[in-house]
């Protein structure tokens, strides 16, 4: 290790130490999400599950509020419920990634783990470079930089990141967000038979590419994988304008849906649809695990637009990742649903299997408090509107007269304008919503839809009501977690 890596680590590890207590004392540290233990994190990185432990990596930097040279910090977890804090895997050290290690993912071979990272420079002029870089571990703690592994192609500027690696019969691909020259977004394919050297493929997808049309000017963290018999692209465009209920957060991520015919190295798709309807959802990344499930992080955080609002600055951290989802194709849609062993967290549960909601606000024995989980599930069909109420600080609704779900919430940048998404949405047939001390998430109809997002109501407001404008017969249960 170099002297400059120990010292970087050294100066993170008493960052962590000098800060615990103002961290810790937070009354918005979460309860069950993986959160850095000071300063920002964002994007999960180098998600994989090796030697039957799941790795989750991600985008820290250790030493403010606020983005910069980014580290790879490193939990791990054997369940996906409890999660374990490591020494920090990647350090910005090198001439090749001294402005940030960042973005990127992992994959397993000849029993090593290989992770693939973009190293980001910037000079004096703050004019960026971008370099795709391998590490290798023997044992998933520890890394080996080996150094730079593709350079930036032609037809292309600096905003090329984020590659997500994957094995496809005996072949290596790799998949990279990018910006072409005429400042639009794409989605750019490498090939390899052994990891180290690289074929440039070309852009598979992209804005005026396939059906998309004007679809942003950059593209970040893309993930291609195979579901269901479809090949699925994740990506997180930036640049959409809002149009109706959709693309209203200041970036994107979502998903089309095709079939990459890797000879012809062409991917014929449909039309984007957005992962999660909520305030907080950016740059997820996907694994297979060895049960072959497909299982999705989010950041739950949004770059840029507020984010030095969070209250959560002031004990020195701010964001999180979503709880793991794991994806399935139902119908040609994406569905997500909370991965089966967060069910490990329940305890003392409450059932209400007949109840009447009516429009006086109701609230019931067991199902308040800052942790819990939610199952909702209607009786009959709502034909009234419906609203749950959640901690005096938003609520989520249901409007058979315009068919549409809402979640609200007070704003956490003035603690006062309420704020609004929405989701389409033919009928409820139940709702599953796990909140902990700061954040909200909602999954509709068995996954078909999530919302999801930070709140930050004080300690006590641990209310919970429910209320429909004529009788509602619904069926209640729920957690503490
Ligand atoms: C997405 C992103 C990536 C980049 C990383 C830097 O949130 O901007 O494109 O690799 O974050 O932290």
């Amino acid at each position: 290790m170099s002297d400059l890596d120990q010292s970087l680590r050294n100066r993170a590890y008493k960052e962590v130490e000098v800060h615990k207590e103002v961290v810790e004392s937070d009354q918005y540290r979460l309860n069950y999400h993986v959160m850095p233990p000071v300063g920002l994190l964002n994007d999960p990185n180098g998600f994989i599950q090796f030697n039957g432990v799941y790795h989750l990596f991600y985008q820290w930097n250790p030493f403010k509020t606020d983005h910069g040279a980014k580290f790879w910090g490193h939990y791990s977890s054997t369940d996906l419920v409890k999660w374990k804090h490591h020494d920090i895997a990647l350090t910005p050290s090198d001439w090749f990634d001294k402005n940030g290690c960042y973005s990127g993912s992992a994959i397993e071979h000849d029993q090593k783990l290989y992770v693939f990272y973009t190293g980001n420079v910037k000079d004096k002029q703050n004019n960026r470079e971008t370099y795709q870089v391998m590490a290798v571990s023997e044992d998933g703690y520890t890394f080996e930089k080996k150094g730079v592994v593709i350079e930036l192609p032609e037809g292309y500027t600096a905003h090329f990141r984020d590659p997500k690696v994957w094995k496809h019969d005996d072949t290596f691909y790799l998949i990279i967000g990018a910006q072409s020259k005429d400042l639009t977004g794409k989605a750019v394919l490498f090939r390899s038979n052994n990891l180290v050297e690289w074929e440039h493929l070309g852009a598979i997808a992209g804005a005026h590419m396939g059906p998309l049309g004007d679809f942003g000017y950059m593209w970040e963290c893309p993930d291609l994988f195979e579901l269901g018999g479809q090949d699925v692209m994740i990506f997180s465009p930036q640049g959409l304008e809002p149009s109706g209920i959709h693309y209203q957060n200041l970036y994107q991520a979502g998903y089309v849906l095709g079939k990459l015919d890797y000879n012809q190295v062409q991917f014929d798709h449909g039309s984007f649809v957005e992962l999660d309807r909520g305030f907080e959802f950016y740059a997820p990344q996907t694994t297979i695990d060895e049960n072959g499930r497909r299982i999705l992080i989010g950041w739950m955080g949004m770059p840029e637009e507020r984010e030095d609002a969070h209250p959560t600055i002031e004990h020195k951290w701010v964001h999180a990742m979503t709880i793991p989802r794991e994806l399935k194709l139902v119908d040609g849609k994406l569905y997500q649903r909370p991965v089966e062993e967060l069910k490990r967290l329940r305890n003392e549960e409450v059932a209400y299997s007949e109840v009447e909601l009516a429009s006086e606000p109701k609230s019931f024995d067991g199902i308040d408090g800052t942790s819990l989980e939610i199952y909702f599930e209607p009786l009959e069909e709502m034909t009234e509107l419906v609203t749950i109420r959640f901690r005096e600080n938003g609520s989520i609704s249901y409007d058979p007269a315009t068919k549409q779900l809402k979640l609200d919430r007070v704003s956490f940048v003035d603690g006062q304008t309420v704020e609004e998404r929405f989701c389409d949405l033919e009928q409820v047939k139940n709702l599953r919503i796990f909140l902990d001390t700061s954040s909200i998430e909602l999954f509709v109809n068995d996954g078909e839809e999530v919302f999801t997002a930070r709140i930050y109501p004080d300690h006590d407001q641990q209310n919970i009501t429910f209320a429909a404008e004529k009788n509602v017969r619904v069926l209640l249960k729920a957690w503490k977690l």
